[in-house]
Parts: C-alpha cells; structure tokens; sequence
C-alpha cells in the first residue's frame, strides 16, 4: 500500500487526505505538514494524530517513512523542498507545477531525481492531453500550442494585468479578450492561473513559444480551458469546461480529482495514457 506524505494541508489536502483516510484509493497517510495551523492540520490532528505524524515543519517530511510526497502547497515550496526530499528517497507528486517553470529549477529537480533514482509526477491537473502533447513533441514535430482560458470576470478581478490594462467591468456584456501573449506574461499577469500555464509549457514547445489568450465572460458559470495543438501529427483541440468543488469555490474540482487519481495510479503496474 502507497505510503503517502501531504506538503501542504490546505483545501486540496485535506480533500486528499479525507478520501485516504475514508479508504477510497489503496494508500495510508503517514504525515502531513504545512507552515500554517490550517482547519485541516487541527481536524488531522485531532482525528488521526495517534496515527499521521502532522507537522508545522515540511522539511521534517524527509525523514518521514513514505513512498511518496504530494505537493499541495505553493509553487515556492516545490522550490524549497522539492530536491531535498527526493534526496531523502523520496518520489514526489508535484500540483503546484508553476513552481517548475523556471528551466534551473526543472533540471535541478531532474537531475537530483536521476541522481536518487526517484520519479517526479506532474499530474496533468486542471488541464488535459498532456501526454498527447509529449507524444506529439517527441521528434519536436509541434508547432504551435495555445491555451485559451475563460473565466467569469469575478474570478479575473484583482489580477495584476488590468493595474496597467483596466477594464470597465460593470460595462461587460459579452466575452472580451483581456490578455494575449506567451506563458511567462500570463504567468506574470495573471498567477492564479500559473499552473495550467506552466503545464502546458512543460509539456510542449515552452513558456516563450506557448501562446496564451485570458478571456472575460460575464455569462460563464464554469471555467473553460481550450487547448489547441498543431504539428506533423495534426491536429489537437481539447475543451474543458470546470466546476469548483462546492466547499472551495477557487479551484476546479477536476485538480482535487488529479492528485487523488496519481496517488490511486502510483503502483499500478499498467499505466495508460503514454
Ligand atoms: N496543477 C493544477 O492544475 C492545480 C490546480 C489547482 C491548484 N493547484 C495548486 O495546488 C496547490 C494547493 O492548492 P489548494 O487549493 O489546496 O491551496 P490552499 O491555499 O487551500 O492550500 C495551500 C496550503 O499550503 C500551505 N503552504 C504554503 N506554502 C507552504 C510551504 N512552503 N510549505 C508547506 N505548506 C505551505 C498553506 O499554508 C496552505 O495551507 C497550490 O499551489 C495551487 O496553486 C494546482
């Protein structure tokens, strides 16, 4: 059985670590830390303290008896503890894959990977096809990716683009494209959408070449991502159109499913999808 660690115990932890300790995937939670006191870290604490070590302190995660961390916390603690860990012995499932899209970053985690004989797994997250843009970019024949992401202006309200590029938002009665240009503007723009970026870029042809558009809907009630893909291979177009889980309106209920669904994979011998 999967022995799993949780960096990080906010919302997406704690809905991991709920389904583990309710038995819905084969794994046991062994620890769990995260920098703050969390609701989650207090309920843990106080329902399963004799059995899950929980900790304020993520580095003590390293000398933890698991198989594997899942990250859940922010892209800054995949920075800071990331190759620490995996030189600990330990494989890592990563969500907060903006945390990656610095190109040292990433190979320093390779090699510290390579090194340690651990694997690395970035679960595809709020997005899809992932694998199929790998596939697609194996020989480098992809030559053009997009991402285009829809979202209610409430949930683009605040970012840092419109400091610079306000919108009248009270005067919105259609969709309006508020952002064109690469991953690493998007990213810098607009960081609650920094994962989704990152992965797309990670996966294909890179943050600089990944184009990216950020629209604005007044009447969407889901967050639509559409992936577009050409190449030698052809063609790809994949939409999604995401719900919130219903306790945390912030996050698609899709990336909570993710990282259950890469604890729940991680030793199946049959692994599909690549
Ligand atoms: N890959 C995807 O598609 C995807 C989708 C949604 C969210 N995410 C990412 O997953 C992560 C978790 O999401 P969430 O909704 O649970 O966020 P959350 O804010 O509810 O919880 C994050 C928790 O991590 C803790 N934390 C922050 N920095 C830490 C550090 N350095 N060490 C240990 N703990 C730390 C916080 O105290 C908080 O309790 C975020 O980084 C988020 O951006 C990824």
């Amino acid at each position: 059985m999967t022995r799993v660690g949780l960096l990080g115990c906010g919302n997406m932890g704690m809905f991991v670590a709920e389904a583990i300790l309710q038995g819905e995937v084969e794994a046991e939670l062994v620890a769990a830390a995260d920098v703050a006191e969390t609701e989650a870290m207090r309920e843990l604490a106080a329902t399963h303290g004799a059995d899950v070590q929980i900790s304020r302190d993520p580095s003590e995660l390293r000398a933890a008896d698991v198989d594997v961390v899942l990250e859940v916390a922010h892209p800054s603690a995949v920075e800071e503890h990331a190759v620490p860990l995996v030189e600990s012995g330990k494989d890592l499932i990563i969500m907060s894959i903006g945390g990656l899209i610095e190109e040292s970053t990433f190979t320093g985690l390779e090699k510290a990977a390579i090194r340690a004989d651990r694997r690395v797994i970035l679960p595809a997250g709020s997005i899809t096809a992932l694998r199929t843009v790998q596939a697609a970019n194996v020989l480098g024949g992809v030559s053009r990716v997009q991402l285009t992401t829809t979202k209610a202006p409430r949930s683009l309200k605040g970012a840092p683009h419109f400091v610079d590029n306000p919108v009248d938002w009270a005067a919105l009665t259609e969709p309006v494209c508020v952002f064109s240009g690469n991953v690493r503007e998007a990213i810098k723009g607009f960081p609650q959408n920094v994962n989704v970026a990152a992965a797309v870029a990670l996966a294909g042809i890179g943050s600089s070449e990944t184009a990216v558009e950020i629209h604005a809907d007044p009447e969407i009630s889901r967050t639509r991502h559409v992936l577009h893909v050409e190449g030698e291979f052809g063609e790809l177009q994949a939409e999604l159109n995401l719900l919130p889980r219903p306790d945390n309106p912030r996050s698609a209920y899709l990336a909570a499913l993710s990282a259950l669904s890469a604890i729940d994979k991680y030793e199946r011998p049959i692994q599909m999808g690549y």
